[in-house]
């Protein structure tokens, strides 16, 4: 079985979402380790709660990017990580970890690439009045959110939504999406999940 590492930075809920999807069996693959740059954050509570085991590593503690992602590379050998999988991680992946897991890293993010990268997508989707945005899920390279794209899923923008409830559909679709992804990546199926989904 495939051996996974999530990273993530803040509440988790794409996290526990794959964890959960793996322990039922529906994604046949182990989540085998938490790494969060934030201690405190609550994908660590999740971890916990989950039975899975967390790295809890911040760059403060490290001279460089290098030698921060030289220290979470060790731990991702050492536990025969096959993949790395990030959700709500909120740093650039440097060439350490890029080099070493090439075309082995995906990540999800809450509009329809290339429209709205960076941060807070979702708000600004809002800014900017469109009528349909979504979640893409995509390989990832040195730049931000810009690796080729392996899903989509549309959700509309209704009248009157605002930033709590367009979130709220957002995640509910990605916490489907991201395991259903994964697991036929997982299966070499990398063609058969370049399609698109819309969500009203
Ligand atoms: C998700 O919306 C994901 O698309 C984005 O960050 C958010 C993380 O949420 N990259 P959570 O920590 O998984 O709840």
């Amino acid at each position: 079985m495939k051996k996974i590492a999530v990273l993530a930075s803040g509440s988790g809920s794409n996290f526990q979402a794959l964890a959960v999807a793996a322990q039922s069996g529906i994604l046949k693959a182990e989540i085998s380790l938490l790494v969060c740059d934030k201690p405190g954050a609550f994908a660590v509570d999740r971890a916990e709660m989950l039975g899975i085991p967390a790295l809890v590593i911040s760059p403060k503690g490290y001279p460089s990017k290098a030698a921060y992602e030289e220290e979470i590379l060790q731990k991702l050998i050492s536990l025969d990580i096959d993949m790395i999988v990030l959700a709500g991680y909120m740093r650039l992946i440097g060439p350490t970890l890029l080099n070493s897991y090439e075309g082995k890293i995906i990540n999800i993010h809450p509009s329809l690439l290339p429209a709205f990268p960076g941060k807070d997508a979702i708000g600004q989707a809002l800014a900017a009045g469109v009528d349909t945005t979504g979640v893409t899920i995509h390989y990832v390279d040195e730049g931000m959110d810009t690796g080729p794209i392996i899903a989509s899923a549309a959700v509309r923008v209704a009248a009157g939504e605002t930033r709590e409830s367009l979130q709220k559909k957002i995640q509910r679709i990605e916490h489907s999406l991201y395991p259903e992804v994964l697991e036929e990546l997982l299966n070499g199926k990398e063609e058969a999940v370049k399609w698109e989904k819309s969500v009203h």
